[in-house]
């Protein structure tokens, strides 16, 4: 099959790579450059394991080609710390023991960190548990993770820029 040459920033750096065009995004990301904390379960867009954030805003890399994020920024999981210090929503995680399975975690997070840079205060906890519902924890462990969404809200100042 023909490849495609496509340029993409991932994580704050510049990327050029020679792409067939059926590969998805999630595939490129942790095959072909190696970001293996997105993660791939249902691979049909149900579980949210697999959420990355393009230009900003939270999406399923395993609907996407590789070859539609072409000349686009796009944040995986690895990309939220700022060297050792933790993005907001990782700490909140981690103090709310919301850290569950090392597989559906890293969905959550990035689906929060991108959903808090946008709404930085969510009214309620039913704004929080419809923000949660495209992501699944078979373990039906949300309780932890509504607490850490509250926390990291109240930690992310206005604007959603981390503090
Ligand atoms: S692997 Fe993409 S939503 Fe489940
Ligand atoms: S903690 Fe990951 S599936 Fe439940």
């Amino acid at each position: 099959m023909s490849t495609r040459t496509i340029r993409v920033r991932v994580n704050g750096q510049e990327y050029e790579r020679e792409v067939e065009p059926r590969l998805l995004l999630s595939d490129f990301l942790r095959h072909h450059l190696g970001l293996t904390g997105t993660h791939v379960g249902c691979e049909h867009g149900v579980c949210g394991a697999c959420t990355v954030l393009l230009d900003g805003k939270p999406v399923r890399s395993c609907l996407l080609f590789a070859v539609q994020v072409d000349g686009h920024s796009v944040t995986t999981v690895e990309g939220l710390a700022d060297g050792d210090r933790l993005h907001p929503v990782q700490e909140a995680f981690r103090e709310h023991h919301a850290l569950q399975c090392g597989f559906c975690t890293p969905g959550f997070v990035v689906t929060v960190a991108g959903y808090l840079a946008e709404h930085p205060l969510p009214e309620s906890e039913e704004e929080i548990r419809e923000l949660l519902s495209g992501n699944l924890c078979r373990c039906t462990g949300y309780q932890n993770i509504v607490a850490a969404v509250r926390d990291a809200a109240s930690r992310m100042p206005e604007g959603g820029e981390r503090k």
